[in-house]
């Protein structure tokens, strides 16, 4: 079972759909549609591509290796290589920065848990205004929000506790391939409504004159996001991944999925919200006010199939959040684990009640502690904007410099090539991207968003 006395994946469908699972979540679903929709369909959809297979990929491969290699939670992989340096610092920060991350995405996680009950009572149908009141009175009650979050961390926790294989592996392969027949169900029923088809060409039109600088930058941030890049969660589960395990190939195929996925999310979303005129917007709004909605106007001649879909709809999205969560727990409990030499048990569950108060305080900043404000935001948006707009790409910056440019050069071709027996026929393009192209387009994205340029 265990490789060196270290958990591993027990298959090739285990690693892909794992990490698949941790790239595929609230990402693909509330921000890629709109984006795309707005940023030209079809022109973003391609720069989108082309980000993900020139910076994405190359940098999934980088965490790849230095998970591999060192086969060790984030923190002591990095401190393995770095020789005393001030390198180390860099898998600490990448937990901290999961740590912090995990705060706020369980709470909107638990908010998709408790639209799933409400779905399935039927609480979910009124006028337009009914959903904006709905959603507003539940963020802001100090009591169900916080309900929900505690719940979604410990459901987290449940499959954590039971390891890298019988936990993780095992949830990945339930959950993935049900999340996917939800997505169809959805797509299709969504392209089958009457006027489908305006939502579909507003997606996939390509519309090059609204291709600016800001898209580029829109689209390689997206493509960060939704890769899970710039943290050690890749690390973290690579760390797991067997000496057989082609990263490449791995790499290549986890973006493709998590693509797919996203330009799903869009045909589940545009056809039905064109067919009843209403205009989709991005973010909790979308998912919380607008498309239960949208979903009850385009259904209403069957009501039948807007109740199936809206509750195939949050079921996917909560799945979508679990695995994703899973690999930002597991990221934590690792660390834990190895450095303070607990049990995993034990560690799981500091990681769990730590993160369910932090998650707690987060949820009660944008009601009842709403005063508890940081220059005019509630915690709960530091905390998306500080981990998702600073630390990584701080971190994705830091990473590609690391392997680029201070790894010995042999360590990373041997990882890249599973020690010769494969050809390897990428890797020069591997490492001029991770070297020129990756470190200086995360500047850009960190400067321009700053203003800086
Ligand atoms: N990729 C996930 C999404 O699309 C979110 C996520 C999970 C993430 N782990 C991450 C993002 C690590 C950045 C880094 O929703």
């Amino acid at each position: 079972m265990m490789q060196s006395g270290r958990a591993n994946f027990g298959s090739k469908l285990g690693v892909i759909l794992a990490t698949a699972g941790s790239a595929v979540g609230l990402g693909n679903v509330w921000r890629f549609p709109y984006m795309a929709g707005d940023h030209g369909g079809a022109a973003f959809i391609l720069i989108y591509i082309c980000c993900v297979f020139l910076l994405g990929i190359p940098c999934m491969v980088s965490e790849f290796i230095i998970g591999r290699h060192a086969a060790a939670n984030t923190a002591r992989a990095y401190r393995s290589f770095s020789g005393g340096t001030l390198w180390g610092f860099v898998g600490y920060f990448g937990v901290l920065t999961g740590f912090l991350i995990m705060g706020y995405y369980v709470v909107v996680s638990g908010w998709c848990l408790q639209y799933v009950f409400a779905s399935l009572m039927g609480h979910l149908h009124g006028s337009p205004e009914f959903f904006t009141n709905y959603f507003q009175t539940f963020e802001k009650d100090p009591f169900k929000p916080v309900l929900w979050t505690v719940v979604f961390m410990f459901l987290t926790h449940y499959i954590i506790m039971h390891g890298v294989r019988e936990g993780i592996e095992k949830a990945s392969k339930m959950l993935m391939p049900t999340l996917f027949v939800l997505l169809l169900v959805i797509v299709v029923s969504s392209c089958m409504l009457p006027g489908a088809g305006k939502g579909i060409s507003f997606l996939f039109n390509p519309d090059f004159s609204a291709v600016n600088g800001d898209v580029f930058l829109g689209a390689l941030g997206q493509a960060f996001y939704s890769l899970s890049i710039g943290m050690g969660c890749l690390c973290t589960y690579a760390s797991y991944f067997s000496k057989q395990t082609n990263l490449m190939r791995s790499a290549v195929q986890i973006s493709l999925i998590d693509t797919m996925v996203a330009i799903l999310a869009g045909l589940m979303i545009f056809p039905a919200a064109f067919s009843v005129g209403i205009n989709p917007d991005s973010g909790p709004s979308l998912v919380f006010i607008t498309l239960p909605n949208v979903f009850q106007q385009a259904f209403s001649g069957v009501p039948i199939v807007g109740y199936i879909v809206a509750l195939a709809f949050y079921g996917l999205l909560a799945l979508a959040a679990l695995t994703s969560l899973i690999s930002l727990h597991e990221v934590s409990t690792a660390f834990i684990h190895e450095e303070f030499h607990t049990t995993r048990k034990r560690a799981a569950l500091i990681v769990t009640l730590s993160s369910s108060v932090i998650g707690a305080v987060c949820s009660l900043s944008l009601g009842k502690w709403d005063g508890l404000q940081i220059c005019g935001r509630s915690l709960f948006d530091i905390f998306d904007f500080f981990t998702g707009q600073i630390m990584l790409p701080i971190g994705g910056f830091l990473t590609c410099l690391f392997v680029g440019w201070y790894l010995p050069h042999k360590m990373v071709h041997d990882e890249f090539t599973n020690w010769g027996t494969l050809r390897g026929k990428f890797f020069h393009i591997f490492i001029f991207c991770i070297k020129y192209i990756c470190p200086v387009c995360i500047l850009l994205i960190f400067l321009h968003q700053f203003g800086l340029i």
